[in-house]
């Protein structure tokens, strides 16, 4: 963990450099552009900053982090479409700490289905480079397989894409309604403080926003209250394509915390979903912390449908967190894992309920399948079938 002076020496830097992205902006940035800068800007964002960021001594945890065995089923379900492929490379993007790779690749070895390679997309250098050396402590003998990326591969392959938890932090635009117009919410400097300050929203915003509203039962009389505040990924359809480009053939699985549309633009979720990260603390004050929290917003899942159907895939699966596990029965993973090992094997049953209880990870975590050129069932997605909700 950075020390506390070092932490305030970096946030005020970060806090400094926003400060004169806005004033060279004219005295307003969009809310997209300022988080993109909070957790991005090289060398100072929150991701590209040297401090831990996942697990019991940084800020949030995930999936991976909570256990092997999500790392375990995810790899069965990779071992299927390699075989049906007859074999072939994934790409993870935005690796973390390295931990899923590891429990993949870790995996894979054990069922002798590797990959050819490894390759993890990683928009952090720091992050690269703890990745690294996480899978040099672990994997040695397989670091030959494995390459970091910083854009998408250029080279077409067979195989698989990986991203957990990456599409919630990609950034997002934030706006206000109002019946009769739409804002943009960006941020301005009020008193040596960033603050909110609102514009009138351009036509492809509006045009958005009158979408959402619709969806969300708007024109029914279920409709957002005045003021009504939210956000939306606009970057996902051009993301999705650019990093799914390269898969010729074979699967894409999309892990997130989020809901289809018509769930998550209810008129009660009307200060937005944003939710802010530190030291396992949430919040959701953007401004607070900054450089030293992640920001994060849900994830609308029925605009990743989109976009990866624009990228030219077919809906393969979308179920919660907690039926992907069990379809690709993570209480075989649990006895494989724990072998003759009493302990352990009640210290990942426990962890097996982080991850699969309604009220932690369960039902809030959707897993997401597409398929390019390829048709076959996926054993994650045989449970429940949520695909009718996007
Ligand atoms: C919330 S963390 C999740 C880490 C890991 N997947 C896990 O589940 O523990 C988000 C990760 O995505 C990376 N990331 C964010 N935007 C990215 C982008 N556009 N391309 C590649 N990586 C990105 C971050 O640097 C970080 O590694």
């Amino acid at each position: 963990m950075m020390s506390c002076d070092a932490a305030a020496e970096h946030s005020a830097q970060v806090r400094d450099h926003l400060i004169s992205q806005i004033n060279a902006a004219g005295g307003w940035l969009s809310f997209e552009r300022f988080m993109d800068l909070a957790l991005y800007a090289p060398g100072l964002g929150y991701y590209s900053g040297g401090a831990e960021k996942l697990g019991r001594d940084g800020d949030f945890t995930t999936a991976p982090e909570v256990s092997l065995l999500f790392g375990a089923c995810v790899a069965v379900q990779c071992a299927e479409v390699l075989r049906s492929l007859g074999c072939g490379s994934i790409l993870e993007i935005g690796a973390g700490s390295g931990r899923l790779a590891a429990d993949v690749l870790a995996r894979l070895e054990r069922q002798a289905q590797l990959p050819e390679r490894y390759s993890i997309l990683e928009i952090s250098a720091d992050l690269r480079q703890r990745q690294r050396g996480y899978l040099e402590k672990r994997l040695p003998h397989l670091l030959d397989r494995v390459q970091w990326l910083d854009r998408p591969p250029e080279e077409p392959f067979e195989g698989l894409i990986l991203a957990n938890e990456v599409l919630d932090a990609l950034p997002v635009a934030r706006f206000r309604w109002h019946a009769n117009a739409v804002e943009e919410m960006g941020v301005a400097i009020q008193e040596k403080e960033f603050a909110w300050a609102a514009r009138p929203a351009d036509a492809a915003m509006t045009k958005i926003c009158d979408e959402l509203f619709k969806a969300s039962g708007g024109w029914e009389d279920r409709g957002w209250d005045d003021g009504y505040v939210s956000e939306y990924c606009a970057r996902v359809a051009a993301w999705t394509q650019a990093v799914t480009q390269p898969l010729r053939r074979g699967a894409v699985l999309w892990f997130d915390y989020g809901l289809p549309r018509a769930q998550y633009y209810l008129s009660e979720r009307h200060e937005g979903t944003l939710a802010c990260h530190f030291r396992h603390r949430l919040s959701h004050d953007p401004f607070a912390n900054i450089g030293l929290q992640d920001i994060t917003a849900w994830v609308d899942f029925t605009r990743v449908a989109e976009a990866s159907r624009a990228a030219g895939f077919e809906l393969a699966g979308f179920t919660t967190q907690a039926h992907f596990l069990a379809g690709l029965h993570i209480d075989e993973e649990m006895r494989l894992a724990a072998g003759s090992d009493e302990n352990q094997f009640a210290r990942l049953a426990n962890q097996a309920r982080q991850l699969m209880l309604p009220g932690e990870m369960g039902e809030r975590f959707k897993a997401m399948a597409w398929l390019r050129d390829l048709d076959m069932p996926l054993s994650g997605f045989t449970l429940l079938d949520l695909r009718h909700s996007l």
